[in-house]
């Protein structure tokens, strides 16, 4: 399994170096976590069924479009709790995507207070991607937020 890093799981990490824990005292993630196997990255990059490769990370920019031209490859990314969607650009040799995944957040969590009076709601929801073409799959919330346990 590879892990792509974000402001979630490093979390401690920059909590514990912030207030001058030497890195050498610390755990790796897939030992903190019991993961020994997983590996985890800044960013990934992979090339798709279809040949293409797809840029994979956390949450580089509000706008993954541009994260997608900036790399010249298709992208996908999460973090923007509220961004469940896709984007095409074409160049004159390939057609290309950009993906916001959305996120799997329970927005009623004591960790998500920070967002109780946002007036959006985020959208719960998953990515993916088959033989090179992307497909988002949201989770449809009733009206007291709980998912109502189908994919559309
Ligand atoms: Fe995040």
């Amino acid at each position: 399994m590879i892990e792509v890093d974000s402001n979630h799981s490093s979390l401690v990490y920059r909590r514990a170096l912030k207030f001058g824990m030497s890195k050498e005292f610390l755990k790796d993630y897939g030992e903190f976590l019991g993961t020994k196997k997983w590996k985890w990255v800044d960013d990934l990059t992979l090339t798709m069924s279809n040949g293409q490769r797809c840029f994979f990370t956390h949450g580089r920019s509000a706008d993954i479009l541009k994260v997608s031209q900036t790399m010249g490859m298709s992208a996908c990314q999460g973090h923007y709790h509220t961004k469940l969607l896709i984007s095409w650009w074409a160049n004159p040799d390939n057609l290309f995507f950009a993906m916001n995944v959305g996120c799997l957040i329970n927005q009623k969590s004591m960790a998500f207070n920070y967002a109780k009076n946002f007036k959006t709601r985020f959208v719960l929801g998953c990515g993916i991607i088959i033989n090179g073409y992307p497909r988002l799959l949201p989770m449809v919330l009733d009206n007291k937020g709980d998912w109502i346990k189908t994919l559309v």
